[in-house]
């Protein structure tokens, strides 16, 4: 794959994402709830660093900043979108940015709080566990590692996005079919998230980082959208990118809409899209 191709699949549109900011915020929301509940309501004021892990646009940075106004916030992304999105929420002097791959991200020092939402189930199976276990190895003693991620590969969004590039004889259909190996195989985030005991059993194996305590729990949030246009939209904000960027013009991107929208309809009779969400919070040995 050319690094070019490999950069142009790692860009987002702020915007579209954040159109559905109220629903996509929900997961910091609740993670962060979860940590006061589990910890006191004492813990995230006297958190002193925060490494965020897939940060985006800010949104989820933004609940950070409120629940740890104490904590330098360290928020590593890959997006130029993302970053100069979140750069612009002007969120105070305690947020820095950095621009990287997780998978070679390295922290300059030991943080007490890791946090990612919706971000690393973008990254495939091995990738997503090296840099998991490699993030909690640089927790200081007694730190926590909190992580959310949608494990919705197998909804009917998802599965009508795939099926509705595969169709043949189609406008949109060369710009899939030519190249369908390396587009299915290498674009996308076709590993499920998995069960928690996989990333439980990660941890455990880490010597030199013991795991004191791990929580995992599992959501099923339902989002109600106006039409199924909406659920279009939501779609285009996150997962159906590549697919778009695949496409070669406007015209033939708003046909593959259209098909994708027709076939949404059989599923989603009453525009409401159930989400499947996998969380879990481990510490450190102190
Ligand atoms: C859907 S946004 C999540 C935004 C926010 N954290 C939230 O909860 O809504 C996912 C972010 O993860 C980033 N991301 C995905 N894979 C990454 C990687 N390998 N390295 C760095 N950032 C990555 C993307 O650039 C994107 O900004």
């Amino acid at each position: 794959m050319a690094d070019s191709d490999n950069e142009r699949y790692h860009e987002w549109s702020p915007a579209e994402y954040m159109k559905y900011s109220n629903f996509r915020t929900q997961a910091a929301q609740g993670l962060i709830r979860r940590l006061a509940d589990q910890f006191g309501e004492d813990y995230l004021p006297n958190v002193n660093t925060v490494i965020e892990l897939g940060s985006g646009p800010g949104n989820s940075t933004a609940e950070l900043a409120r629940s740890c106004p104490n904590a330098r916030i360290i928020c590593v992304d890959r997006s130029d979108n993302m970053l100069v999105a979140a750069m612009e929420a002007n969120l105070g002097p305690n947020v820095e940015f950095v621009q990287g791959d997780l998978e070679h991200y390295i922290l300059e020092a030991g943080a007490d709080l890791i946090f990612s939402t919706n971000a690393l189930h973008w990254l495939r199976k091995d990738t997503r566990i090296e840099i998991l276990q490699r993030m909690f190895k640089s927790l200081c003693p007694g730190g926590v590692l909190a992580v959310h991620m949608p494990d919705n590969v197998r909804q009917p969004a998802h599965d009508e996005m795939r099926a509705t590039a595969r169709i043949t004889f189609m406008e949109w259909s060369d710009d899939f079919h030519d190249r369908e190996l390396r587009f299915f195989r290498e674009k996308l985030d076709v590993d499920p998230v998995g069960e928690a005991f996989i990333y439980h059993l990660a941890l455990k194996k880490l010597e030199d980082a013991p795991i004191m305590s791990f929580q995992h729990w599992i959501d099923f949030p339902q989002y109600r959208f106006a039409s199924t246009r909406d659920i279009v939209d939501w779609m285009k904000g996150a997962e159906l990118r590549p697919y778009l960027d695949e496409i070669s013009n406007d015209n033939i991107r708003e046909a593959y809409l259209s098909e994708y929208e027709s076939r949404l309809k059989a599923h989603y009779p009453t525009n409401t899209l159930l989400s499947t969400q996998k969380s879990f919070v481990a510490v450190r040995e102190m």
